[in-house]
């Protein structure tokens, strides 16, 4: 009998595209495979979110699809998984009774038993509120996980959030902060690198507090308590595997980004330049309403340490625009901030109302939508222009660049990034994915750099694909 295949949409945030692979690795690990075409899949998991926008309207839009789908082929599975299904299981539920399985964002890991159940038992929605404190089984293991590129993955250091930012869903959907124990993560790279994994990314809601829940929870079981791992000691110590050449890590908390965390990006080698520092408003009124926990000169404060600890530091954010109550005075604070932050590149968002939270409440002071429109295309215009500034400086310099494929403008073109995270393409010979390269920086644009191939320096060594093994 052919095996089955499966295939997984992801709507969301990065958090969701690394449980996508591990529910890859848990259903190929459970003989399946991955389908040709989306189309002709046996189970399709649709992985959703709840941060972008319309991520609703697309769900059931795919979900009302896929209804006729399985009016032609009964055996076809649906599993909706992810925060939208955390969040609104009875509508998923009721909007689409076609849907096999639900699963939420604590019980990823049970992604191949729940289709099990659900072939004897019938349609299962299994959501779980928060996951026991020593379940370690609901961190995504990278090495259940299936990667695109083998020669980097994702390692989730920490889910959850302990934080109640005004407009953010995800403390609701994916529970109170947990770390993973250090060691199991330094173990877990270490298998990685023994695969030919080169970069690593670290993922975390909050990753400077890495740790914390650890001490907090000896501490009410009345434990003395020891050393806590810091994020400082999980950079050096990751960075310090055999065989691995870039650490990146997403995201910290301007509030609680300490001094070690800069002193160890810059003493590890390995950890890239390159800080995503999410501001989300430059307005000290805006930032005491999304209780973010810090004003906009404290954020730079911590932004100027951060660049006199790392020499050629590329710095990220994101914004949001037209948060409940911003004013055009408030809105002019954020461009004089983003002017004196001098960012690479910004994820800008427009204020999107998520129910549940805090400012969705707020509906007598949401900002009309042609101001926010307005305001945005100001933005978008200020962070470009700082960009191209950022990366014309770049033009002449060597930059170390691992190959990602070639470029989807021009195929003769090879694609890479370099350590700051830019994209660069370039003219060379096909290279295999993850091999390192110096290109000179040749030209500028505000999203990519242009440059030439001055030499290959080391080849891709990872197998092509990482083995699977199932999760525990
Ligand atoms: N509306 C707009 N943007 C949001 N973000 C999170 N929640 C919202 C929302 N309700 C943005 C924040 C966060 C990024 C991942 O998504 O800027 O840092
Ligand atoms: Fe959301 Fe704020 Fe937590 Fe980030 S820190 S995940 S924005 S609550």
């Amino acid at each position: 009998m052919e095996p089955r295949t499966y295939a997984i949409r992801t709507f969301g945030c990065q958090m969701n595209e690394h449980d996508s692979l591990r529910i890859a690795g848990l259903l190929e690990a459970d003989g399946l495979t991955e389908a040709a075409s989306p189309d002709e899949a046996d189970v399709v998991v649709l992985n959703t979110c709840c941060i972008r926008e319309n991520a609703d309207n697309k769900l059931y839009g795919t979900l009302g699809h896929l209804k006729a789908e399985k009016q032609r082929r009964p055996s076809l599975e649906i599993v909706v998984a992810g925060c939208l299904a955390q969040k609104d299981r009875d509508v998923v539920r009721e909007r689409a009774p076609h849907v096999d399985v639900v699963l939420g964002t604590h019980n990823v890991h049970r992604a191949a038993e729940l289709l099990h159940d659900a072939r004897t038992h019938g349609p299962i929605t299994e959501i779980l509120e928060a996951a026991a404190a020593d379940d370690h089984d609901r961190f995504p293991s990278a090495l259940a996980a299936r990667h695109d590129h083998g020669y980097a993955a994702w390692v989730t250091i920490q889910i959850g959030c302990d934080n109640s930012c005004a407009f953010c869903i995800v403390p609701a959907v994916r529970g109170p902060e947990m770390s993973k124990p250090f060691d199991a993560l330094v173990d877990e790279v270490r298998a990685l690198a023994d695969q030919g994994v080169t970069e690593v990314t670290l993922l975390g809601q909050n990753v400077n507090s890495y740790g914390r829940d650890v001490a907090l929870a000896a501490r009410k079981r009345g434990e003395a308590v020891r050393v806590r791992p810091r994020f400082a000691d999980l950079l050096r110590a990751v960075g310090a595997v055999d065989g691995i050449e870039r650490v990146r890590f997403t995201s910290p908390h301007p509030k609680d980004l300490g001094t070690d965390v800069v002193e160890a990006m810059g003493a590890t080698a390995a950890v890239c330049e390159h800080l995503h520092l999410p501001l989300q408003s430059g307005s000290d009124r805006v930032l005491k309403a999304m209780h973010r926990g810090y004003t906009a000169d404290r954020y730079l404060e911590r932004l100027a340490v951060a660049r006199a600890g790392v020499a050629d530091l590329a710095v990220t954010t994101d914004i949001i625009v037209g948060f409940p109550g911003e004013t055009d005075d408030d809105f002019e604070r954020t461009l004089e901030v983003v002017a004196e932050a001098g960012y690479d590149s910004a994820y800008t968002f427009i204020y999107s109302p998520r129910p549940g939270t805090e400012a969705a409440e707020m509906v007598g002071a949401f900002v009309p939508p042609e101001v926010v429109a307005e305001r945005f295309a100001r933005l978008t215009d200020v962070v470009e222009r700082s960009a191209r500034m950022r990366h014309e400086a770049r033009v002449g310099l060597l930059e170390e660049v691992v190959v990602e494929g070639r470029s989807r403008r021009d195929p003769a073109d090879l694609t890479g990034r370099t350590r700051q995270n830019k994209l660069v393409h370039f003219a060379a010979a096909p290279m295999r994915p993850g091999t390192y390269a110096t290109v000179q920086v040749t030209g500028a644009g505000p999203h990519h750099l242009r440059g030439e191939l001055v030499e290959q320096v080391a080849a891709a060594r990872h197998r092509t694909r990482i083995a699977v093994t199932a999760a525990g």
